[in-house]
């Protein structure tokens, strides 16, 4: 059987004045993402396919953003919420099934309340149901007037409401549900006699209900879902909002989260059970912890895969793959491109930019490996630079397995070091060392008996 299609339409066309930013609005990130992509993916979990975004303000940057998988129309100018959606007519031509429509700065809106939403749309075949809450303080967003029956008349705006409309606690959180032919028949007889002379969506409940047809209402319990981000601080309280809900997820799937007011788990991280995650972590875009890991305190991860039970304490990971049992910090910093296999450490100090470091090695403090392989149980000393860099080009540094790297050496690039091979303490490596071999580069060393005390005898005055 085919599922039954549902359209969508995100009104994303606005300038978002109040945020006072060069941004549009919604491409402000919450949790990391844009908050329009984060109503796009509501929209697909509710079932709509191609969400249609109607764009304006910042309309290319929210082209790339979201990318091809979304229908665009513009808004050239923004005459209002009911000229925005106008816009979308295009695209749903010929269609007349149920049409979800969504302001694009609800960054908490679930595919969840879209499809209640939705399915109560269809079961009563009606041709607008809209979403309401209930709010103690409603200052700012249109108020639903019902009749005496309890049926919705009309929606007054804050800037259009009179006595007795202004108490009304019950409010448009501007999602709805509409019969697709009902809206574009009537979108366009809409006025703009009102207080902002724009093209208000909200008009066409009030035209379906004096051509004697029901505008249905849906009362949600939970405020939080659709809250409108109309300014910085509003944004601020929805990445919190967003931010809790992530948390608690992973909580309730069996992960430690130490202190939830300092942890920030982006949308799409994947946690494995028994994992610890502590204060002041941060873990982002398409990170995967495994299970039992223990990530932080004060520790960066971005698009990063960990193995099972690694411990990464005060550090920052991106781009990186770690094996199982791979330790990492404190105060180490994995930039792009850096596979870890199991069991490696990587200590205090160490920076590692492009790099394999195979099973069982170790470089645990102080070093800089760029661009350079290191085979499995290789142990580079405190204070190892790679010299990838000539002023012109990277070069690699290729250490073979179970080779030992002395303190304070040298590697320039491009070079080879062999398998057990020995490198003195010291030591600046501008040559390829065999496998087996020692290489030593450093200046030998003289020792002169007495000759100290001598030199502070005739030092003195
Ligand atoms: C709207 C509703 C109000 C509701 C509130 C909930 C109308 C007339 N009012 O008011 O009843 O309580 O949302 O938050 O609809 N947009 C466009 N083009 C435009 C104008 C707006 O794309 O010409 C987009 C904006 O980018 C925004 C959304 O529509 O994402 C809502 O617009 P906004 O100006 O925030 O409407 P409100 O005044 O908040
Ligand atoms: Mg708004």
């Amino acid at each position: 059987m085919q599922a039954t299609p549902l359209a969508g339409i995100i009104l994303a066309a606005g300038k978002g004045t109040r945020m006072k930013s060069d941004l549009a609005k919604g491409l402000h990130p919450v949790c990391g993402l844009p908050m329009v992509e984060l109503v796009v993916r509501a929209m697909r979990e509710a079932g709509v396919e191609r969400p249609i975004v109607v764009i304006g303000h910042g309309g290319e940057a929210m082209k790339q953003a979201l990318g091809e998988d979304c229908d665009y129309a513009w808004q050239r100018e923004q005459l209002g919420t009911g000229h925005a959606a106008l816009m979308a007519a295009e695209f749903l031509a010929g269609y007349d099934g149920p049409v979800l429509v969504a302001p694009g700065d609800a960054p908490l809106l679930t595919g969840a309340a879209l499809k209640r939403l939705a399915g109560y749309h269809r079961k009563m075949q009606a041709e607008c149901t809209l979403a309401s809450v209930e709010l103690d303080d409603p200052t700012g967003y249109g108020r639903i007037v019902r009749d005496k029956l309890g049926l919705l008349t009309r929606i007054v705006e804050q800037k259009d409401a009179y006595e007795g409309v202004r108490e009304i606690k019950e409010i448009n959180v501007s999602v709805y549900c509409f019969d697709a032919r009902t809206l574009f028949r009537l979108l366009p007889t809409l006025g703009k006699n009102n207080s902002q002379g724009e093209y208000y969506l909200t008009d066409v409940l009030a035209a379906i209900v004096k051509e004697g047809s029901h505008a249905l209402v849906e009362k949600f319990e939970e405020p939080e879902t659709f809250l409108g981000v109309n300014d910085r601080w509003q944004l601020a309280e929805a990445d919190k909002a967003l931010r809790r809900r992530i948390l608690r997820k992973h909580a309730l799937s069996g992960v430690t989260i130490r202190d939830p007011d300092t942890v920030m788990i982006g949308p799409d991280v994947s946690i494995g059970h028994d994992a610890i995650i502590e204060a002041g972590t941060t873990l982002g875009g398409k990170t995967e912890v495994g299970p039992g890991c223990r990530v932080g305190p004060y520790t960066i991860v971005d698009d990063s895969v960990l193995g099972r039970n690694c411990l990464v304490y005060m550090s920052r990971l991106s781009e990186a793959r770690l094996g199982d049992e791979v330790k990492v910090g404190p105060f180490a910093n994995l930039r792009p491109g850096c596979v870890l296999e199991n069991r490696v450490k990587v200590g205090n100090f160490v920076e590692v930019k492009n790099s394999t470091i195979g099973e069982g090695a170790a470089a645990s403090h102080l070093a800089y490996l760029g661009d350079t392989s290191v085979g499995p149980g290789t142990n580079v000393g405190a204070g190892t630079i790679t010299c990838n860099y000539d002023g012109f080009a990277k070069h690699r540094t290729e250490i073979g397995a179970n080779a030992f790297i002395g303190s304070n050496s040298t590697l320039v690039a491009p070079i080879t070091i062999g398998d057990g091979a020995l490198i003195a303490a010291g030591s600046v490596i501008t040559r390829d060392v065999p496998a087996d071999a020692l290489g030593l580069g450093r200046a030998k060393q003289e020792v002169k008996e007495n000759w100290a005390a001598q030199w502070r005898k005739r030092r003195k005055p």
